[in-house]
């Protein structure tokens, strides 16, 4: 259909005959988004969906210059093809017409030959009709709304909300996405991502026949590969498996965030989504992009760790086949078992914990068994290798389990899941008598332990005691901030250099024994220096291109910073590829330790993590005022959190950090570092960091200290659920003091603890600019005084509570007379 002559002829007879023409085609000038038979779309002309998202029309990829029909996005500049008819026969001029022909959509060229057609054969109906709709999707339907065809179930390189990737049985289609040839090209590339049907369904990434990534099943959550799943609250991810169909999608919770899923041209499955904002698209999340995510990194028998190098690590009962190349980091023949199984005398089970499941290409499911039957059931089948929970959710029902050698395992340090791996009955019994020596040890060391924590803990009450006397002093004298060591000002930016061979006598060479842990760019070893002082000792991996960028950014910004509630770093060494940083030691390690450790937990009473959330709250406020820079963390979490001898709080890594100018309130970033869980909304989605990104983080890590579990577990059973909306559901029904870790209730004072909540909460309000700042938060903890009513959180989408029943519902401790956040600045 011609529109412009259309529209140029309503405007010339709109003037003589004005309203009868009017009436009749003044609707044709505004885009239309359906091609019914007589109708045809020319090169130049296109089809707009009704809510003018999407566009259909002739394009040129790159800088080619053949001509395809595509769908692309109307509002975003840089065009964005997101479907492609004729991927494989191009248009070689602007002759081309999109027409219906038959009930059929086809691509006509100049001499009338057909390029395209979206029904193969012609299944010719008399009148159907195709409507661009706005969700991307083209729709050919009959006269009776039937849908004859839809774009939809042929996906090209990009999966859009709403579009299934999966097989439906009942009309035997087979939808997955394939890799464009390269920018010019649209024809199918090497790459596709696809669903495994065979063993349990899992989705693939293939280049050619081989497989590049595996998504591993669904565990009831999410795919089993696909730990940042669990960042449920931007897409509501769903996988349906029945006798009819198996697909994956996904939509968005906030229909106006665009988002889609891509396989580009390098093989690169990307989450992307738009920063209006910012004009471009944001990468969320890619894969294979680390070592570990690539198929088959470790071979059979092995775990690939992703923070350690090296990081194939056999599993327990199976060593190396062929040690001279895992020595020389090859891991990819694997492992094999030290012991042959023994069916018949009976083997056992190893378990193996934070695992991504490996490939289930000959694996089954049994939904109905428990866990034990499952184990039973392996057990008698002697060519089960492995069983495991087939849906996480409610602690586990269902059973999994894997016939054949296991491959593609991955260790997480957090997600994933625990898989049980047959071995011989006899590497369980050394695993046994080990157990017993550590038992032993554990006893021993945990009653000196306990003697001598009833020694300190005499000596802490009584310091105690002195310190809240000189508390009230302080208060008295309205002096809030008074720790501030205000050295930075005086003491220039140099840090001592430590000579090489100094740190390698004093940690014993990189022992292992002196290894403390494996932080994010490297190992972490204990030292003692000449002069008796504990350091510890962050060295910096050789592979790791990234940490040197922290790595430099830690040293410039650390060394300018200096309080009592911040590492102490001791001085750095840089000698040859070596590089490290040398921190005085904390001898009772980091928060996380503590409160999310079942035992150690009770460790922690409710006056020391009174006083850990106000060190910290200080220590933040340093950051952001105090010091003469103004920084932002970045990366506040509990395991960033070090406790010093007297457990006072001191936040560590700022390999993340950045400093902000005189008047810069908020910054952007390409790359969205952090760690989930943690991560404000604004920052997560657009890449925006503030101060009030690094409040919403300290606002997590306050309620996880009150409530001894991380934001991130899985509470009640419910996968949407997290600690920020229970927090939220129990303040608004006034029962907040549930969320205190049950074994503390007893020995707190509960106006405090109310307290503590409610700043909490009001530090996570979906809002930036509702959000306190740090000021306002030391001012709020440490005083008696009004506070305003928290907002309703960031991820608190799904469930809509109404804010005005929310002020009603409140009752007893939690409430506290209502001020805005401004009255209490002007304060
Ligand atoms: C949805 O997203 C848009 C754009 O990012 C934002 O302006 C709006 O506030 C969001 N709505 C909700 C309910 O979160
Ligand atoms: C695919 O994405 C990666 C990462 O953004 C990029 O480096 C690569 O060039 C892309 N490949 C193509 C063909 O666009
Ligand atoms: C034993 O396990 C294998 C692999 O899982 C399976 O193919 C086979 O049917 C099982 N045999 C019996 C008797 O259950």
């Amino acid at each position: 259909m011609r529109n412009e002559a259309f529209c140029i002829m309503a405007f010339l007879l709109r003037f003589s005959h004005p309203l009868l023409i009017s009436f009749f085609l003044f609707p044709f000038c505004t885009p239309i988004d359906t091609i019914i038979p007589t109708q045809t779309i020319d090169d130049g002309e296109t089809l707009v969906s009704a809510g003018e998202k999407f566009v259909l029309g002739f394009f040129s990829p790159g800088n080619s210059r053949n001509r395809y029909v595509g769908i692309w996005y109307n509002h975003i500049r840089e065009r964005t093809v997101v479907w492609v008819a004729n991927r494989e026969n191009p248009l070689t001029n602007s002759s081309g017409v999109l027409t219906i022909v038959n009930g059929n959509i086809v691509l006509l060229d100049a001499s009338r030959r057909t390029l395209w057609s979206a029904i193969n054969g012609t299944d010719a109906t008399n009148y159907s009709t195709a409507r661009l709709r706005d969700s991307g999707n083209l729709v050919l339907s009959d006269n009776e709304g039937r849908i004859l065809w839809e774009s939809f179930d042929h996906p090209t390189d990009t999966v859009l909300p709403g579009m299934k990737v999966g097989v439906d049985r009942r009309i035997g289609i087979d939808r997955y996405v394939t890799s464009w040839k390269s920018p010019n090209d649209p024809a199918h590339g090497e790459f596709s991502f696809r669903l495994d049907s065979r063993g349990l369904p899992q989705f693939i990434l293939w280049k050619g026949s081989e497989r590049v990534w595996r998504s591993g099943p669904w565990n009831g959550q999410r795919f089993s590969g696909v730990p940042e799943m669990n960042l449920n609250f931007i897409f509501n991810f769903r996988y349906v498996a029945n006798e009819y169909e198996t697909y994956y999608t996904f939509d968005l919770y906030n229909a106006s965030v665009i988002s889609r899923l891509v396989l580009n041209g390098s093989g690169e499955l990307q989450r992307l989504t738009w920063l209006d904002g910012n004009h471009r698209w944001n990468l969320f999340w890619a894969v294979p992009v680390e070592r570990c995510s690539q198929y088959a990194q470790c071979g059979t028998y092995a775990g690939c760790k992703p923070n350690q190098a090296p990081s194939c690590e056999c599993l327990h009962g199976f060593e190396p086949r062929s040690p001279q190349d895992w020595y020389l980091r090859d891991g990819s023949d694997g492992c094999v078992r030290r012991r042959p199984l023994e069916c018949e005398k009976g083997d056992g089970f190893f378990k193996l914990a934070h695992a991504k499941l490996p490939d289930t290409l000959h694996a089954r499911v049994d939904t109905r068994a428990s866990l034990k039957e499952c184990e039973d059931e392996c057990l008698k089948n002697c060519s089960c290798t492995a069983y495991s929970s087939a849906d996480i959710n409610g602690g586990g029902s269902g059973c999994m389990m894997w016939g054949g050698d296991l491959i593609d395992l991955a260790v997480y340090s957090d997600g994933g899941q625990d898989i049980y791996v047959r071995v011989a009955a006899s590497e369980l019994d050394s695993k046994r008598l080990l157990n017993k020596k550590k038992m032993m040890i554990l006893i021993i060391t945990l009653i000196l332990g306990a003697i001598l924590f009833a020694f300190c803990g005499c000596c802490l009450w009584r310091r105690q005691k002195k310190r809240e006397g000189s508390r009230e002093n302080e208060r008295n004298h309205g002096i809030l901030y008074n720790e501030i060591e205000l050295e930075a000002t005086t003491k220039g930016p140099e840090l001592p250099l430590f000579d090489l061979h100094v740190v390698a006598a004093a940690t014993n060479n990189f022992s292992s024994e002196n290894k403390l842990g494996e932080g994010g760019f490297g190992p972490v070893y204990k030292g003692k220096l000449m002069n008796g002082e504990e350091i510890a000792v962050k060295r910096l991996s050789k592979n790791s291109g990234q940490g040197s960028e922290e790595f430099r950014n830690e040293i410039l910004l650390i060394a300018k910073l200096q309080h009592r509630n911040l590492v102490r770093i001791v001085g750095c060494c840089t000698q040859g590829e070596e590089k490290m940083l040398i921190y005085e030691y904390m001898r009772n390690k980091s928060l996380d330790w503590f409160i999310f450790d079942e035992t150690r937990r009770v460790l922690l009473d409710w006056r020391q993590r009174f006083n850990i959330i106000m060190g910290i709250a200080r220590g933040v406020l340093y950051l952001h005022q105090d010091s003469r820079l103004r920084i932002i963390h970045r990366d506040l979490k509990a395991s960033n959190v070090l406790l010093d001898n007297e457990m006072n709080p001191r936040i560590s890594d700022f390999g993340m950090a950045r400093i902000f100018g005189g008047n810069q309130t908020q910054a952007n970033t390409n790359r969205v570092v952090g760690t989930y869980g943690y991560m404000s909304p604004e920052y997560a989605m657009d890449g925006l960091f503030s101060v009030k990104s690094d409040v919403f983080s300290f606002g997590v890590l306050l309620l996880e200290i009150i409530n001894g579990k991380r934001n991130t577990s899985n509470f009640s059973g419910d996968p949407s659920q997290n600690l920020i909306r229970y927090a939220w559901e129990l303040w608004n029904e006034g029962r907040c003091l549930e969320l205190v870790d049950s074994w503390m209730v007893s020995s707190c004072p509960t106006n405090e603890i109310g307290r503590c909540i409610q700043v909490g909460l009001l530090c996570v309000q979906e809002n930036a600019r509702d959000r306190p700042t740090m000021a306002s938060v030391v001012f709020m903890l440490g005083m008696d005084t009004a506070m305003p009513t928290p907002k309703q959180p960031a991820f608190c989408v799904r469930k809509n509570f109404n804010s005005k029943d929310s002020s009603t519902r409140r009752t007893g401790s939690c409430s506290i007379n209502e001020v805005s956040i401004t009255d209490l600045q002007a304060r």
